[in-house]
């Protein structure tokens, strides 16, 4: 018997909260009410392996993969466990304004640092990285859709009717991230089936559907989940600043069905961030993260680090909306990783960064469910 059939079946008071996270986690065939956060670029098949044999929900953030990347992740992931997943990927922006003048100033602000992070890493070669890869938001839908994960969740926006009405067809749960109560209702009204409600402590990009309020719209956990429990029927998933049981158990009381965690799983055994990143977010407090457009144009939350101080400097140059600043970074970006230097990285980090731990991802999962039931008895 499983631990999800034990407390399904226990006749003894429990909480109602503890009720409606395990039925939404045995709809989803889990048997914990824990997800893994999709996260483009740190979602390796071993972490998803290691939550899904854990009991919770596995994640593929597919923004940077190709289709064929995308078939190779989910053939990677079922080759060693039976556990569900999601995908997830970004709705496309319109394309932004260009403005040749700005990009130009930015190119040298950029240039030193990117000089400085390839000199820490003087085997990498200059101006080398990653070939650039065409994605297709179309093709990747597909590829995704034909993995027949459990879920397929939205970020920035919503998907198109067809693919809603794709998802639908094949019994795929469509999540739809969202960062106001604004926002959830639109996705419910346009077939969404789970919200997952992003406070604004989370690591990564805000989910903001118009890049350009992303500022305005900076609403906290604490207010948004129940703001937005109130006002949808369907099941609300808590994903920002979720480290921990205490974080946990404070979500379910305030309506969610199952907790989501990003930040909390980078330190983990299974998962591949690099060793500086891993380190910075390990004492990083609260208050040493900041929400930047100052690696790709759209606000995101990250470790403060030294470029980022520079960047955000009163004489810098404006960052341009995304993707574009995110090209000019790109290079930058890429020594620093290839470097091992925080001090121009792209380290993303939610503001519980210091409660995550080198621990393996399983350790996690159990630990926050065993957590959540005791302390709301
Ligand atoms: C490194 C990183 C990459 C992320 N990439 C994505 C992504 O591709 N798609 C998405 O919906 N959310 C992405 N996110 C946001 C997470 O899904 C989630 O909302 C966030 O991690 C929750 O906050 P926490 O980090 O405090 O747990 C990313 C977050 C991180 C930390």
């Amino acid at each position: 018997m499983t631990d999800l059939d034990t407390l399904m079946n226990s006749r003894h008071s429990r909480h109602p909260s503890i009720d409606r996270a395990a039925s939404f986690a045995e709809r989803l065939g889990l048997r914990v009410p824990v997800m893994l956060a999709p996260m483009a670029g740190a979602c390796p098949p071993s972490l998803s392996i290691a939550v899904c044999e854990a009991g919770g929900l596995g994640a593929c953030g597919a923004l940077l993969m190709s289709p064929e990347e995308i078939q190779r992740w989910a053939g990677d992931v079922r080759a060693q466990t039976g556990g569900p997943f999601q995908m997830n990927i970004w709705v496309p922006d319109p394309e932004p304004p260009r403005d040749a003048e700005q990009e130009s100033r930015l190119r040298q602000f950029l240039h030193p640092w990117q000089l400085a992070m390839e000199e820490c890493a003087p085997h990498a070669g200059r101006g080398e990285g990653r070939a650039a890869v065409v994605l297709n938001f179309d093709e990747q839908c597909e590829a995704m859709l034909a993995t027949e994960p459990a879920a397929i969740s939205s970020i920035m926006g919503l998907f198109p009717e067809a693919m809603v009405a794709d998802m639908k067809r094949r019994g795929i749960v469509w999540m739809a991230t969202a960062t106001t109560v604004a926002e959830a209702v639109t996705a419910v009204h346009a077939g969404a089936d789970v919200i997952v409600a992003q406070g604004m402590e989370a690591g990564g990009h805000r989910g903001s559907f118009v890049a350009a309020e992303a500022e305005q719209s900076l609403v906290g956990l604490m207010s948004l989940l129940p703001a937005i429990v109130d006002e949808v029927d369907v099941p609300v998933v808590a994903t920002g600043g979720i480290a921990d049981a205490r974080g946990a158990a404070a979500a379910l009381l305030l309506g969610a069905s199952a907790v989501q965690l990003g930040t909390g799983f980078l330190r983990t055994t299974e998962s591949s961030i690099s060793p500086a990143w891993a380190q910075a977010i390990a004492r990083t407090r609260p208050e040493d993260t900041v929400a930047t457009r100052s690696f790709t144009g759209r606000l995101g939350r990250a470790v403060r680090n030294r470029y980022l101080e520079s960047a955000m400097g009163a004489d810098a140059p404006s960052p341009a909306p995304f993707p574009v600043q995110s090209r000019l970074t790109q290079g930058m970006r890429q020594a620093a990783t290839r470097a091992d230097n925080i001090d121009a990285m792209q380290a993303w980090a939610g503001q519980s960064a210091r409660l995550s731990r080198a621990v393996p991802a399983a350790q996690i999962v159990d630990e926050l469910w065993q957590g959540m039931q005791t302390l709301l008895g």
